[in-house]
């Protein structure tokens, strides 16, 4: 008989199948492919006019997504980019760490500036950063010294190390008292003997906490929400859910050049465990390729330029951090770099970024891989000294010296512009599906229909 209640089972499946399932639903998914500050939150802010839903997934207020919006700049760290729009849901999600009193302030920052949080949902099961996630930040940043990876100070690690730990406070924990209080004695009583003891700075204040994040839990209570169930609801409904990757491929905790990373997975992976959605449910994922490489704080980077062409990429590009205002490394684009995110993220489209900013160049230089003692690498090394003795191997294109911020169809750009896109296409074997030309939504050329049918 149980042979019979297999045989039963599947027609009904196979009835899923065909009634719609899957083949409605339509998702999509933005990540960075480099060290972060690709431009994913102007794609996103493009691709949202189209979505219904917007969804973080990981990651805290260490993302600096700036969108243009009407020539006004807007900075959002926590807040997922459709926040810009009035009629989208948006959702922190579960694998998100918070700052309260950060998320509150840019909640009050975008209403003073005409826009509204109203439809903003935060999940019950992301964690909470404390001021002591800060504190060690900062304590353990200054003990490494010259290893110090260059974190953006604002608790990110701690407060994730405290989540594998399993001492961390969520949501929830925070939206009830007798829990919160409990949970915050606990950490509070540990973490000052390690602020003390271990780094020899200064402890921080229960009761302070307390009557600060008790404040805090009721402002945030509002937005406050199972979001797993309701993201994946939506999903099922068929409305077009767009999830917003923070931080990048190359500051995967497992998958960059760690230590010198961050401490969760800005991979798509990562957001399938961070938005609380099983990975069939994610399509159209769309890698963010800056047309030159950056990296904000410290660790390898092979195709970093230290010369005035580096030079002329920061000026020209305005590369310093949205959060944390440090001038951005510059290099040539690094394909073994996005490469290797093609494959960690199964891209469907690249997304290439900031081309405009080459325009300038005589000539334009990719890396196209690296050699070790005269070899092709394959894969990525793992081993950062292994790393350091990889060569890159450059091609050298012509620049298009002509302004193309205006350009608004692919077969408008200088040829030399299309066979420097095509080429990035060709060596990550990955379809072009944007090519933006300037910070505003209008200097966006589209490809392909990213959401797709
Ligand atoms: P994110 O962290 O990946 O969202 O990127 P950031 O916002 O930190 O940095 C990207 C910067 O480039 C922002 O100031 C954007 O407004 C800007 N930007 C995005 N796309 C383009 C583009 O195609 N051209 C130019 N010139 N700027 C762009
Ligand atoms: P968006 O989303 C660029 C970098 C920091 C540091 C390392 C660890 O704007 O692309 P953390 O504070 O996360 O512990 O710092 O990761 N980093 C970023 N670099 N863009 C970001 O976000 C980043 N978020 C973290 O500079 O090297
Ligand atoms: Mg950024």
């Amino acid at each position: 008989s149980r042979n019979q209640e297999t045989e039963q089972a599947i027609p009904q499946l196979t009835l899923c199948d065909t009634n719609g399932g899957l083949n409605i639903m339509a998702t999509s998914m933005v990540i960075g492919t480099q060290w972060g500050d690709e431009g994913k939150g102007k794609i996103v802010d493009y691709l949202a006019e189209q979505a219904d839903v917007v969804v973080r997934s990981q990651g805290g207020n260490n993302a600096g997504h700036t969108v243009v919006v009407d020539d006004v700049a807007f900075a959002l760290r926590l807040l997922p980019s459709g926040i810009l729009y009035d009629n989208k849901i948006n959702v922190v999600g579960t694998g998100t760490v918070i700052d309260p009193k950060v998320i509150l302030a840019e909640i009050e920052n975008l209403e003073s500036q005409g826009k509204s949080a109203k439809t903003l949902q935060i999940s019950n099961r992301a964690h909470v950063i404390l001021p002591y996630h800060n504190r060690l930040d900062e304590a353990e940043e200054a003990s490494k010294g010259a290893l110090s990876i260059g974190t953006t100070k604002n608790g990110i690690g701690p407060c994730y190390a405290d989540k594998v730990n399993r001492i961390g406070i969520r949501i929830c924990d925070l939206m009830n008292e007798e829990v919160f209080k409990e949970k915050l004695a606990y950490n509070v009583k540990i973490k000052n003997k390690i602020l003390r003891d271990v780094y020899g700075v200064e402890p921080v204040d229960y009761y302070e906490i307390l009557k600060d994040y008790l404040e805090y839990a009721d402002r945030l209570r509002q937005y406050v929400t199972d979001t797993n169930y309701n993201v994946v609801s939506y999903i099922k409904d068929g409305k077009k859910v767009l999830f917003e990757g923070a931080q990048a491929t190359m500051l995967d905790l497992d998958h960059g050049t760690y230590p010198f990373v961050t401490s969760s997975h800005p991979i798509s992976g990562g957001a399938s465990v961070g938005a609380g959605v099983g990975p069939n449910y994610l399509k159209n994922i769309v890698g963010v390729v800056k047309a030159y490489a950056t990296r904000v704080g410290a660790g390898p980077f092979p195709s970093e330029l230290l010369d005035e062409t580096g030079d002329f990429l920061r000026e020209a590009g305005h590369e310093f951090g949205t959060v944390t205002g440090r001038p951005r490394r510059c290099g040539w684009l690094d394909l073994a770099v996005v490469s290797y995110a093609a494959d960690l993220n199964s891209l469907d489209y690249l997304a290439i970024t900031r081309l405009d900013i080459l325009d300038k160049l005589p000539e334009i230089k990719i890396c196209v891989g690296y050699t070790l003692n005269g070899e092709p690498v394959k894969g990525f090394p793992a081993d950062l000294q292994v790393l350091e003795q990889c060569k890159p191997v450059y091609e050298t294109l012509p620049g298009w010296q002509t302004d193309i911020s205006g350009i608004r169809h692919y077969e408008d750009l200088p040829e030399a512009a299309r066979r420097y896109v095509e080429r990035i296409s060709e060596v990550t074997g990955v379809r072009l599906g944007i090519v933006s030309v300037g910070p505003n939504r209008k200097q966006t050329i589209v490809l392909q229909d990213v959401f797709g049918a």
